[in-house]
C-alpha cells in the first residue's frame, strides 16, 4: 500500500536524506513538503527543500514555506552542527524550481480537509511548529490524519541540545505539547533511535561508491556534520536522525520500541522540551505514542543504499 505523506523539514542535511530515501520510494506518494524555521531560518530551509527535490530530479514536488518562528519563543538554530546554510559541505547551485506561493500551513489544512479519512500521514523532521498551527487553527483536519511519525525526543540518550532537551522538541516545546496531547496516532524516533544510526565510514563509502550525484552529496553532506557529531560523542560516525521516520513507513520492521505516556516539559527552565518518557509504565498516565528504543541499523542503511542508488 503507498502512503500518502507531507513531510514537514528544516533541511538539515539529515534532513535531505530523509526526503531523498522518500522521493526514491514508491512505498510513500509525497504530496507535498512543508519547510519551517529550525536548524536555520525559514529563508534557508525553504530553499534547501527546494535543492534537495531538484537533485533527486523531482522539481514537479510541491514546496511551501511555513512559520518562521515557534509558538512562544525566539527562533534557535543549529548552525553549529549543520554549517551557515544548513546544507554546509558540497557547492550547491541555487534551486530554480518555484516556491509555492501558499503558506504551508494554509495548504496543509486546505490539503487536510479535503481528504478523506486516514489518508495522510504527517512526517515530521523539525520542530513541531506548523503543524501546532495547523491543528490549532482547524482541529478538524485530525480526522484526515493517519498517523504522525516524528523524529525528536530521547529519554535514554538524554538531549542534544540541552542536557534532556533534542532540539526539535527544544525549539517549539508549546508545539511538540500540542502534538503530544492531540489524541492523534504518534510514533516517534527519539535520540535513543537515531544515536544508534551512525554514518560509519563503510556506510558512507557505500553513498560516495554509487557514482552518481545524489551518491556524492550525500556522502559530503555527511562528511560535514560528522566532524560535530564525532568530536561531541567520540563515535565513529554521526547519527543520521530524521531518514528513520521515512524508514519507517517503508520498513517499520527495522524498528522496535513501546506504546507508553510521553509529556513535553514546557516551564522549567532547566529541564525545558525534555520528552518525559514513561517507559517503565510507573506513571499511570495514559499512553500517547509509540516510542521506539532501538533500531537495525545495518538493515536501515543498506535500504537508504538501495534506494538512493535508484536516483
Ligand atoms: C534533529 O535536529 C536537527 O538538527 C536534525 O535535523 C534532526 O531533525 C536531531 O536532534
Ligand atoms: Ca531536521
Amino acid at each position: 500500500m503507498t502512503r500518502n505523506i507531507i513531510i514537514d523539514t528544516d533541511p538539515g542535511q539529515d534532513d535531505a536524506v530523509a526526503i531523498l530515501l522518500a522521493l526514491s520510494s514508491p512505498e510513500v506518494n509525497v504530496l507535498g513538503i512543508t519547510a519551517v524555521a529550525g536548524n536555520v531560518p525559514l529563508a534557508l530551509t525553504q530553499k534547501n527543500a527546494r535543492i534537495v527535490c531538484e537533485l533527486a530530479g523531482k522539481p514537479e514536488t510541491l514546496v511551501f514555506a511555513g512559520c518562521d518562528a515557534p509558538l512562544a519563543r525566539p527562533l534557535v538554530t543549529a548552525e553549529h552542527v549543520h554549517g551557515k546554510t544548513g546544507l554546509d559541505g558540497p557547492q550547491l547551485a541555487p534551486p530554480t524550481m518555484p516556491l509555492q506561493d501558499q503558506h504551508a500551513v494554509d495548504w496543509m489544512i486546505d490539503t487536510l480537509k479535503a481528504a478523506p479519512d486516514n489518508l495522510i500521514t504527517l512526517c515530521t523532521l523539525g520542530p513541531l511548529t506548523n503543524i501546532a498551527t495547523a491543528l490549532t487553527r482547524a482541529p478538524e483536519i485530525k480526522s484526515a490524519i493517519a498517523e504522525i511519525v516524528l523524529m525528536g525526543g530521547g529519554y535514554f540518550e538524554g538531549g542534544n541540545i540541552t542536557p534532556v532537551a533534542e532540539f526539535n522538541i527544544y525549539v517549539d516545546p508549546e508545539a511538540a505539547d500540542i502534538v503530544f496531547k492531540s489524541g492523534l496516532k504518534l510514533t516517534v524516533m527519539p535520540l535513543d533511535v537515531t544515536h544508534k544510526a551512525l554514518t560509519t565510514k563503510p556506510r558512507v563509502d557505500a553513498f560516495r561508491a554509487m557514482g552518481t550525484e545524489v551518491g556524492r552529496m550525500t556522502a559530503e553532506w555527511t562528511d560535514f556534520f560528522e566532524r560535530f557529531d564525532k568530536e561531541k560523542y567520540g563515535s565513529e560516525g554521526a547519527p543520521l536522525h530524521d531518514p528513520t521516520v521515512i524508514a519507517y513507513l517503508i520498513r517499520p520492521e527495522l524498528f522496535s520500541g513501546r506504546h507508553i505516556n510521553v509529556e513535553i516539559e514546557t516551564t522549567s527552565d532547566l529541564t525545558l522540551g525534555m520528552t518525559v518518557a514513561d517507559w517503565w509504565g510507573v506513571s499511570g498516565r495514559e499512553p500517547n505514542c509509540m516510542f521506539m528504543g532501538d533500531i537495525d541499523a545495518d538493515g536501515f542503511f543498506d535500504l537508504l543504499a538501495e534506494r538512493l542508488a535508484t536516483l
